[in-house]
C-alpha cells in the first residue's frame, strides 16, 4: 500500500491531476487498491485533493466476448453455408446458437431458404459477401471505444445480452496545499522512544476515528436466566432477605420430604416424579434427636396433630435424590435457626436449581430453577403472607394478584398466586405459597408462637415472558443457541 501511495504521488506530481480508473488501467493494478492508497493519503492531511465522480460504461458479457472473438451468430451461420447450399438441419446441428443466428441472417438478407427441396429445407447464400458489424462493435467495446457505436445499437446489444452497463466510481486526484513526494506513514501510537528522542515533534499522527465500532471484547456472556436471577436477588436484598446456601443438588429424602411432613407414601416420592441416586444411594448424617421427632410426628402425631398413623421408616428417609425443591434447604435453615439459644426473626431466600422426573416438552424440563422466600417471626398471619407477596411482586411490576386455596403437605393454609397477564388477557399461575405447618416447625424446636410464611416460583417462567421465548428448551439445555445468549439485552424489569 505504501508503494502504491508513492506511485499516486509521483503520478500526481508529473501530471498535475490523475484519474484513479485510468491509473489502474495503465499500471494494471486493481482499482480498489489504488482507491485505498488515495484514501490513506487523504487521511494524512491536505497532501492531495480528491474529487469523486461516477461514470457509466459498457462492458462485454461473456457472450459479447465470444462474439468479439469468433464473430456474430448470424455471421457464423452465413459462413457455414457453402455455395451449393446446405440443409437447414445440418446448420442447426453444427453452428452454435444457430437459431438466433439463422433468423438474424435471414433478416439481414444474407441467406435464403428453399422449403421445396427433397430431404428437408435447404439454405443458400444470398449475399456475395457480408460485413459482420456486430463483431466489429464488440471489438470496439473490448477496446474501451464504445463512443463510436450508435446509441440505438447499444440498446439492441444490451437486449441481446452482449453488453451490460456498469457504474464505476473513480477519483480525480490533484495536489493539495501540503503536497509532498515523501510521506511517512502516520504514527498510530505515541511511544516512550518518541518522547525520549523528541521525534514526536516532527511526526504526523493518525487522527482518532471516533466513529469506529471497535472490536467486541472477548468476554464471557451472562445467560438470560442469570440476568433475571440478578434482578430477583436484588429485590430480595432490598427487602432485607438473606441468601441461603443451596449448593447441594443431592439431598436426602429426609430433608426433601420427611422434615416437611410429607408422608412416606406420598406419590411425589415415587421414581416417576423424583430422580433417585444410585451412588451414593443413601445419606448417613442426620441430627438424630430431630430425626426421632420427625419419626414421632409422622407415625404417632403430637402437638395436637394425629400424624399419618403409618410406620415411618428411616431407610426411606436415607435415600439420596436430586432435590425436587429448594424448600429442602429452607427446612435445613429453619432447623438450624431452631437450634439457636434465642429465636430471632429471619427472612431467607434462594434462587437455585431443582430436578423433577418430568416428560420434557416446550414448557417442562427435568431441571429448572426455583425462586423461594420465607419469613419466620412471631405471630405471622395469612395477611402477612399476602402482604409480603404483594410487595414482592409489586417490585417486579406485577400488581394484579389473586390468591387461590391450594394444598401442600407442608403448608396450611396454602395458596396459589395468580397474576393477570395483559398479553394473554387471563389470570396465570405465577407461584405457590403457604404457612408452614406446626407438624413441620415444632419437631425442629421452634417456639410455638413463631410462624413461618413462605412462597416459591420458577425462574424460567418470568424469563421466558421477559425475553419472549416460547420453548423452554431453547432457553436452557443442549438446544440453546449461544448467539441468543451473546445478543440478549440486560434484564430490566419494567416497574
Ligand atoms: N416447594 C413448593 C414447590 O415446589 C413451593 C413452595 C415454597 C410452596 C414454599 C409453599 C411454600 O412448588
Amino acid at each position: 500500500m505504501a508503494d502504491l501511495s508513492q506511485v499516486v504521488l509521483t503520478e500526481v506530481d508529473k501530471q498535475g491531476e490523475i484519474d484513479t480508473v485510468q491509473l489502474a488501467n495503465s499500471i494494471k493494478e486493481d482499482h480498489q487498491k489504488i482507491v485505498g492508497a488515495v484514501k490513506s493519503l487523504q487521511s494524512l492531511g491536505d497532501i492531495v485533493k480528491v474529487e469523486q465522480y461516477s461514470t457509466k460504461h459498457w462492458q462485454l458479457t461473456d457472450e459479447g466476448k465470444d462474439v468479439a472473438a469468433n464473430g456474430s451468430y448470424e455471421a457464423r451461420v452465413y459462413n457455414a453455408v457453402p455455395s451449393e447450399g446446405i440443409t437447414q438441419a445440418e446448420i442447426m446441428k453444427n453452428v452454435p446458437n444457430a437459431k438466433i443466428g439463422f433468423s438474424k441472417a435471414m433478416q439481414a438478407g444474407w441467406i435464403s431458404m428453399d422449403k421445396s427441396c427433397e430431404g428437408g429445407p435447404k439454405v443458400f447464400r444470398k449475399s456475395e459477401s457480408i460485413k459482420d458489424t456486430v463483431q466489429e462493435c464488440m471489438l470496439k467495446f473490448a477496446a474501451n471505444d464504445s463512443k463510436s457505436v450508435p446509441e440505438n445499437q447499444k440498446s439492441d446489444f444490451k437486449k441481446r445480452k452482449l453488453i451490460t452497463e456498469v457504474k464505476e466510481v473513480g477519483y480525480k486526484v490533484s495536489k493539495g496545499a501540503n503536497f509532498t513526494l515523501t510521506v511517512s506513514k502516520a504514527e498510530v501510537d505515541l511511544t516512550p522512544e518518541m518522547i525520549q528522542s523528541g521525534s514526536w515533534k516532527t511526526k504526523t499522527f493518525k487522527e482518532y476515528n471516533f466513529d469506529a465500532l471497535g472490536v467486541p471484547p472477548p468476554a464471557g456472556h451472562l445467560h438470560p436466566l442469570l440476568k433475571v436471577r440478578a434482578q430477583y436477588r436484588q429485590i430480595f436484598l432490598e427487602m432485607g432477605f438473606t441468601e441461603m446456601p443451596t449448593q447441594n443438588f443431592v439431598e436426602s429424602c429426609f430433608w426433601n420430604f420427611d422434615s416437611l411432613f410429607q408422608p412416606q407414601q406420598h406419590p411425589a416420592r415415587d421414581a416417576h416424579d423424583t430422580f433417585f441416586m444410585s451412588e451414593p444411594r443413601t445419606a448417613h448424617e442426620f441430627p438424630m434427636d430431630y430425626l426421632y421427632h420427625v419419626k414421632e410426628i409422622h407415625s404417632n402425631g403430637g402437638h395436637g396433630s394425629q400424624g399419618y398413623k403409618m410406620d415411618w421408616k428411616i431407610e426411606e428417609a436415607k435415600k439420596n435424590i436430586l432435590r425436587t425443591h429448594t424448600t429442602a434447604n429452607t427446612a435445613r435453615m429453619l432447623y438450624q435457626l431452631a437450634q439457636q439459644k434465642e429465636f430471632k426473626p429471619v427472612k431467607y431466600f434462594s434462587i437455585d436449581r431443582v430436578f423433577r422426573n418430568e416428560n420434557v416438552d416446550d414448557t417442562h424440563l427435568a431441571e429448572f430453577h426455583q425462586i423461594e422466600g420465607s419469613v419466620a417471626d412471631f405471630g405471622l398471619t395469612l395477611g402477612d403472607l399476602m402482604g409480603i407477596i404483594r410487595e414482592f411482586f409489586k417490585k417486579l411490576g406485577i400488581t394484579k394478584l389473586r390468591f387461590k386455596p391450594a394444598y401442600n403437605p407442608y403448608t396450611e393454609p396454602s395458596m396459589e398466586v395468580f397474576s393477570y397477564h395483559e398479553g394473554l388477557k387471563k389470570w396465570v399461575e405465577i407461584g405457590n405459597s403457604g404457612i408452614f405447618r406446626p407438624e413441620m416447625l415444632l419437631p425442629m424446636g421452634l417456639p410455638e408462637n413463631v410462624s413461618v410464611i413462605a412462597w416459591g416460583l420458577s425462574l424460567e417462567r418470568p424469563t421466558m415472558i421477559k425475553y419472549k421465548i416460547d420453548d423452554i428448551r431453547t432457553l436452557i439445555g443442549p438446544k440453546v443457541n449461544l448467539q441468543m445468549v451473546y445478543d440478549n439485552p440486560i434484564c430490566l424489569l419494567d416497574n
